[in-house]
């Protein structure tokens, strides 16, 4: 066992955090590049013709399994310090993969590349960890199928891996019954290789990262409600961009100010997409200060500098049409809700009961081990603020939210904290754990490595 302050030790092996309360929250700083956008820039560049270069990109544990899988299906890429190039040949120049392609931890690296697959003329096998082989797949096959790709997954289609034999697709008119930017994305993805036009329609609107990033690449989308029209067989031209910083990153430490009365945390160049910045109202309902400066577009996406002031907060209900805008900030919602006056409800959450973990019973069984009053009940989540929280030994599930989410609890909580199970953080944010300790000094958080022998 080995401990260390702040930094994250080099190895595998299980990690833990320990930390204290915190007293003050304050800091300004720079957030790693947006994932959803990552993952977009990536593959879009090696379905574009001529060299993209990405900067800012996100190289957590997901985008890297992006870019492996575009590697071995023979796309060129090399990255030179900040700048990541991809030589496009257009999705014609993609190989048949000698081996399976694994997606780690990463739905959005499964589903997207799905999309592509299906329009190409070979065979492919894409794989994941054991959270990922869980993951609904059905949503996957079953419009992909429809568009003449034939794909075979684990338990009837279920589950992953998933085995794609693509070839000549044809645009379709698909209904989605949940508001996923998954399944829009890797329909789109596959419309753009069908002959004819594919639309897409979903109950809310979700992230629109994909559509934006089309147009970037000189590609023409055009979205009518809910609903987005993409006519097959166009050419994308390679660009350069910026990705800019992830406001779900951002979240855990927006959050911390604004439920601590006088804590200020700037989160400078993120990602405020009105389809992804449902947090920031959310916070600003229940009684914090949410600015917005310095207002300014980077690869098709609008991008701020984000400052939140924290006040005693109230609870508030988030109902289902908000969701898609903050689904992946509602573990770290909850702690604010626990940390609010009054109760909180988020009605309609049900997608979270399918992702890395079930999320509404890993934040009721580990949010109820701190002492906060938090029932999940079918797909809502019921939170009585106020309780004191008290420090004791919780863990991630294997949850890269639920691990940052649990810290941020333990800074509020007495006595000290254990967070087990923090090394799939590097998913989306290496670095987490020094951002902590720049913003929450006197938490004193140590990070404890068991090693695998
Ligand atoms: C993502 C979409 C969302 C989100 C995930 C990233 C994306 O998933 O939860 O973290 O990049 O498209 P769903 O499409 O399953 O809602």
């Amino acid at each position: 066992m080995t401990d260390s302050q702040g930094a994250t030790p080099a190895g595998g092996g299980v990690r833990s955090w320990v930390l204290g309360g915190s007293r003050r929250i304050a800091g300004s700083l720079r957030i790693p590049g947006d994932k959803s956008i990552s993952h977009r820039a990536l593959i879009l560049g090696a379905l574009a013709h001529g060299e993209t270069e990405v900067r800012g990109w996100l190289r957590g544990a997901d985008c890297r399994a992006t870019l492996t899988a575009l590697a071995a299906l023979g796309v060129p890429v090399s990255e030179t310090g900040e700048a990541l190039r991809i030589a496009g040949g257009g999705p014609e120049a993609l190989q048949e993969p000698p081996d399976v392609l694994d997606a780690g931890n990463s739905g959005t690296t499964l589903r997207l590349l799905a999309g592509v697959l299906a329009g190409r003329p070979f065979f492919s096998v894409l794989t994941g960890d054991a959270s990922l082989r869980r993951r609904p797949m059905r949503r996957v096959v079953e419009p992909l199928s429809a568009m003449g790709a034939t794909l075979w997954g684990r338990a009837g289609g279920r589950f992953p891996p998933l085995a794609i034999r693509g070839g000549a697709l044809s645009g379709i008119r698909w209904r989605s019954p949940v508001a996923s930017a998954q399944v829009k994305s890797l329909i789109l993805l596959a419309g753009l290789q069908a002959q004819g036009e594919t639309l897409v329609s979903e109950p809310v609107l979700s992230r629109d990262h994909t559509e934006r990033m089309l147009a970037a690449f000189g590609g023409r989308v055009r979205r009518e409600g809910t609903a987005v029209r993409i006519a097959g067989g166009q050419q994308l031209r390679a660009t350069r961009l910026t990705v800019p910083g992830d406001l779900s990153s951002a979240a855990f430490f927006l959050t911390a100010a604004a439920v601590r009365p006088g804590g200020e945390v700037a989160a400078r160049g993120v990602g405020v997409n009105p389809t992804r910045s449902g947090i920031l109202g959310v916070l600003e309902r229940m009684g914090a200060e949410v600015r917005c400066e310095g207002m300014r577009q980077e690869a098709g996406e609008e991008v701020a500098d984000v400052i939140v002031r924290g006040r005693r907060l109230r609870g508030t209900d988030i109902g289902a049409a908000e969701i898609p805008a903050l689904v992946d900030e509602i573990p770290i919602l909850a702690v604010a809700g626990m940390l609010a006056d009054g109760e909180t409800r988020i009605k309609g959450a049900g997608e979270l009961r399918v992702k890395e973990v079930d999320r509404l019973a890993a934040l009721e069984g580990e949010f109820g081990k701190l002492g906060a009053a938090i029932r999940a009940e079918g797909d809502c989540l019921v939170i009585q603020g106020g309780r004191p929280l008290k420090g004791t030994e919780v863990s991630s599930r294997g949850d890269h939210r639920m691990a940052m989410s649990l810290a941020v609890a333990g800074l509020f909580a007495a006595g000290e904290t254990t967070v087990h199970g923090v090394e799939c953080v590097e998913t989306s944010f290496p670095g987490f754990a020094s951002a902590l300790c720049d913003a929450a000094p006197d938490c004193l958080l140590r990070e404890v490595v068991m090693s695998d022998a």
